[in-house]
């Protein structure tokens, strides 16, 4: 029998811990940061997919785990769901100074790893937390509504295939944005019933 998709996680982890080609490997040793992989259940239906870690993050080596991850537990709860039964990860593995934008050459050596999870845990869902990550997948899976807009296309499931098969992609608002748009918040927690007649 082959390696466990645990296992398998695991291996592909390590990898990124010794990613010294990443111009943000020197900035994680440099500021005692962990890299985020992802954590959750290796066979999760639904994956949600961040941007990249913050410091909160970076320290403790898990997604969201931070003031936004309070907000992602809430709205993960308010549907009867835990962490540990869906699967969480970003786009970048590792923090960006200050939390700037991912720059295209980091995205380039990290995306590597985020389609390897992809045909690992073949999720049924993917959700987007935010505009970035949205295009990101749109880009990938080379959906229609690419360049679309975040205000028109959240929590609506939108058909597309992956290379392991076909997926419902839902992009949602990123849970930072009810810090500072209170009315988005009433927004999110409706798009995420929009998952639960997903599950
Ligand atoms: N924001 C993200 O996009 N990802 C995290 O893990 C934390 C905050």
């Amino acid at each position: 029998m082959g390696k466990s998709k645990a296992a398998q996680l695991e291996a592909l982890k390590g990898e990124v811990e010794k990613l010294s080609a990443s111009p943000l490997y020197a900035y994680r040793q440099e500021n005692g940061y962990q890299v985020v992989f992802g954590e959750g259940d290796p066979g999760a239906r639904l994956m949600f997919i961040g941007e990249a870690p913050g410091k909160q993050e970076a320290l403790k080596g898990r997604p969201f785990v931070g003031a936004a991850g309070r907000v992602l537990d809430d709205l993960l709860q308010s549907i009867g769901l835990e962490r540990a039964g869906v699967y969480i990860t970003n786009i970048l593995k590792d923090r960006p100074p200050e939390n700037r934008d991912p720059r295209r050459e980091e995205i380039a050596l990290y995306v590597p790893f985020l389609r390897r999870q992809l045909e690992l845990i073949r999720p049924a869902v993917i959700v987007t937390l935010g505009r970035f990550a949205m295009q990101f997948i749109f880009e990938e899976l080379d959906m229609p509504q690419q360049g679309g807009s975040i205000s028109l296309l959240h929590g609506q499931p939108l058909e597309a295939t992956a290379p392991y098969g076909p997926v419902a992609v839902v992009p949602l608002f990123h849970p930072a944005v009810t810090f500072y748009k209170r009315d988005q918040q009433q927004i999110l927690k409706d798009d995420f019933q929009v998952l639960k007649s997903l599950l």
